[in-house]
């Protein structure tokens, strides 16, 4: 870009902020409602919510509690909610027996929200972490995860759950080949409707503890999940998970964490041109409300700035925790 010949006085770039209309006029990005995906964590039982101590303000929901949640994100212009389950520990073992089962608690949340609140985009987390008890998003063979072991157990976790009626498959697991197996499977199964929305650049961060307490699987992690999550320090890398994901047949992708991560949001879709999404994750939530709770930062300044801060950098859209709030303030 060429430098236009213009200096002071004669420009002065505080006349196009000087009132509310022009700065209304002049704004480059919007945060709109549409944008965001809220997550959800489902639990057994009926009529019960559970608080999750590092997520101040969210809440583990019964299946009832979630359908009432659902027709309430939906009323207010949410387009989709993102499933996550907290399974009982007896239920969960070394094969993650539990993601294949079409009557988990998953399952039974897809068909009860799609049942009552058919109008929502239902999207649903593919890795078997809330189901094994070692923690660990693939299948284990002593200390190593194994890859393709993995994929076919997570092929057959995307089945059930499109079965059910999720709409968008979202394979968080980072296993090598995935997005391609689930699109096959997808497709000889007669679901060639159902999107894949894959977690392409998914970074091995810290910012993910307060999540693995609200699906309980944190104390249960033996290791960490440096072998198939990236490494904080790469960008270029990300640019070939995406590539990888595209040519396998992802209908859009997701970078993660988000805040921290903006460059690669901004390089992804400069690159792709593709719907992309950021996750505002539970550590970025944590982050704020602590800071918010002690009086610290203004929750009304800076919830609604971070998801304008992704908008900016490219992003399609956010998930985030914050978004029914959000919802209801965007709608006044
Ligand atoms: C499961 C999964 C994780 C998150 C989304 N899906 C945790 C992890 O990979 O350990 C994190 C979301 C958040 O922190 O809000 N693979």
């Amino acid at each position: 870009m060429s430098t236009p010949p213009v200096s002071f006085p004669t420009t002065r770039l505080r006349r196009n902020r000087g009132s509310a209309w022009v700065r209304n006029l002049l704004r480059e990005n919007q945060l709109s409602v549409s944008d965001l995906i809220w997550p959800i964590f489902v639990i057994d039982g009926k009529d019960k919510t559970e608080a999750i101590a590092s997520m101040p303000g969210v809440l583990r929901y019964s299946i009832d509690i979630a359908v009432k949640m659902a027709r309430e994100a939906a009323t207010l212009g949410i387009p989709m909610i993102a499933l996550f389950p907290n399974t009982d520990p007896a239920l969960r073992d070394e094969a993650a027996t539990q993601a294949f089962n079409a009557d988990n608690i998953i399952c039974r949340a897809v068909r009860a929200i799609k049942l009552e609140v058919p109008e929502i985009g239902v999207m649903c987390d593919v890795a078997l972490d809330p189901y094994t008890s070692h923690g660990q998003d693939g299948l284990m063979h002593g200390a190593k995860i194994v890859n393709d072991e993995s994929v076919a157990a997570l092929v057959k976790q995307a089945l059930v759950q499109a079965q059910a009626g999720c709409d968008v498959i979202a394979p968080s697991d980072m296993m090598d080949g995935r997005v391609g197996a689930i699109r096959s499977a997808l497709d000889a199964a007669n679901l060639q409707d159902v999107l894949i929305m894959a977690y392409a650049a998914k970074y091995a961060s810290g910012f993910y503890g307060p999540f693995r307490e609200a699906v309980g699987s944190g104390g249960m992690l033996k290791g960490d999940k440096r072998t198939y999550q990236m490494d904080p320090a790469n960008s270029d890398e990300a640019l070939r998970e995406v590539a990888m994901d595209i040519s396998e047949g992802a209908d859009m992708v997701m970078v993660k964490p988000g805040m921290p991560y903006l460059d690669i949001v901004s390089r992804v879709k400069r690159e792709f041109r593709l719907p992309t999404f950021a996750y505002q994750v539970s550590g970025e939530y944590a982050m704020l409300m602590a800071a918010i709770e002690r009086g610290w930062l203004d929750g009304e300044k800076v919830i609604v700035e971070t998801l304008l801060a992704f908008k900016r950098a490219g992003a399609d859209g956010v998930l985030t925790y914050f978004a029914l709030d959000v919802a209801k303030k965007l709608n006044g």
